[in-house]
């Protein structure tokens, strides 16, 4: 059974088929909207239900409510909604690029940087911060996002953690060689800096959740923007944070750039912070009402993070901007567990 689905004060519609996720029927129909995970974790795709009735996971929703994610909704009513945002989606602003492996190198024992290189007449635009979905040979993708600054658009930096029996972190990454080939398909997410002049900010990682915030800051850099800007970085070890040495040399040659490392299991020589990296935040910062935040890296951390700044901290809403690193694969048994298990 199919349902119309309406957005409020904007001359548009579209059906959502049986079972589709209201993101998805709006994709088939040709619009954008914000996501990132598009597992219900990071919030990105969050909007405003005026009317009818969605089941979200487990959950049954009656609008009108403000907290559905319309990447796990599923109309089951005709709605009227309210997204963040809703354009017309540009074909020619995504590109499929098969892209040569220029560069591979491993900065802990379970993180590789590998570079790739694109075609010598092909450019790809993506804003600091998206990420890009990677082929495996079985057909299916992972997402990996870029590491390089925007500028750099002759091809990407991706920091790959490897994920114990990953089809493409451990299999294809053991056997990748200096210039095998790649089908690589970007830019994706709304992961990117909203610029103000006024807006002070807060980036927190944990692990290669680094790589698209390493984007952002030398994004930063390059342009000059001169942005307060806090970068804290969670790991259990110093090997975790695999390029902090990186991080402290911004932190000293730029006055709006701040690093704090962040360890929740350091051995006896840590002189640093201990804990986890969301709690360092509050207690840096107990009043994060004139903050903006960008997380990125573990689903639990987004979570906690995006919770507690909220509730303990001040956090307005609209200020949260996360890319949770849920499993990417299509086919994934362990993914309703690792939900559950923020939820
Ligand atoms: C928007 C986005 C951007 C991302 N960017 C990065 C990035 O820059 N760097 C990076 O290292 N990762 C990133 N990830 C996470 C990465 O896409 C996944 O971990 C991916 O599934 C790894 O692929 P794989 O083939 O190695 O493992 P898979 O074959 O996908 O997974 C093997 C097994 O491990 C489990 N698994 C995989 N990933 C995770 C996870 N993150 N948490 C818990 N269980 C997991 C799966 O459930 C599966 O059972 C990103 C994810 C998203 C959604
Ligand atoms: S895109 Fe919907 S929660 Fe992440």
């Amino acid at each position: 059974m199919t349902h119309q689905i309406a957005v409020e004060d904007a001359d548009i519609s579209f059906t959502c088929n049986d079972g589709e996720t209201i993101l998805v029927a709006a994709e088939r129909a040709g619009y954008t909207m914000p996501y990132s995970c598009r597992k219900g974790v990071c919030a990105s795709c969050e909007g405003f239900l005026s009317k009818g009735d969605v089941k979200q996971r487990l959950k049954e929703i009656t609008g009108p409510s403000g907290k559905v994610l319309f990447c796990t909704a599923i109309a089951k009513s005709d709605l009227t909604i309210r997204p963040r945002r809703i354009q017309r989606h540009d074909p020619l602003a995504r590109k499929k690029i098969q892209a040569r492996v220029f560069r591979m190198s491993r900065p802990a024992d379970d993180v590789a940087i590998l570079q790739l290189r694109f075609p010598a007449s092909i450019r790809a635009k993506f804003k600091a911060g998206q990420y890009l979905r990677i082929r495996t040979p079985d057909g299916d993708e992972r997402s990996f996002s870029m590491a390089n600054a925007p500028q750099e658009s002759d091809g990407v930096q991706l920091h790959i953690r490897h994920v114990p029996g990953g089809a493409f972190s451990e299999k294809v990454l053991a056997s990748l060689q200096l210039d095998d080939k790649l089908e690589v398909e970007l830019p994706f997410g709304d992961f990117h800096l909203r610029e103000d002049d006024q807006a002070r900010y807060v980036f927190v990682a944990t692990g290669t959740g680094f790589a698209p915030l390493k984007s952002i800051i030398d994004d930063m850099i390059r342009r000059r923007l001169n942005l307060e800007a806090q970068f804290y970085w969670g790991g259990r070890s110093r090997a975790d944070l695999y390029l902090a040495e990186t991080c402290e040399k911004w932190a000293k040659r730029y006055p709006w750039f701040t690093f704090v490392p962040v360890l929740s299991e350091p051995d006896a020589n840590w002189k640093g912070r201990h804990g986890l990296v969301h709690a360092a935040v509050l207690e840096d910062l107990p009043d994060l009402s004139d903050r903006h935040v960008y997380a990125c890296g573990n689903p639990m951390m987004i979570v906690a993070a995006r919770t507690e700044f909220k509730t303990r901290g001040g956090l307005h809403s609209d200020r949260f901007y996360a890319d949770a690193f849920v499993a990417s694969g299509s086919s994934d048994t362990n993914q309703l567990q690792v939900l559950q298990a923020v939820e």
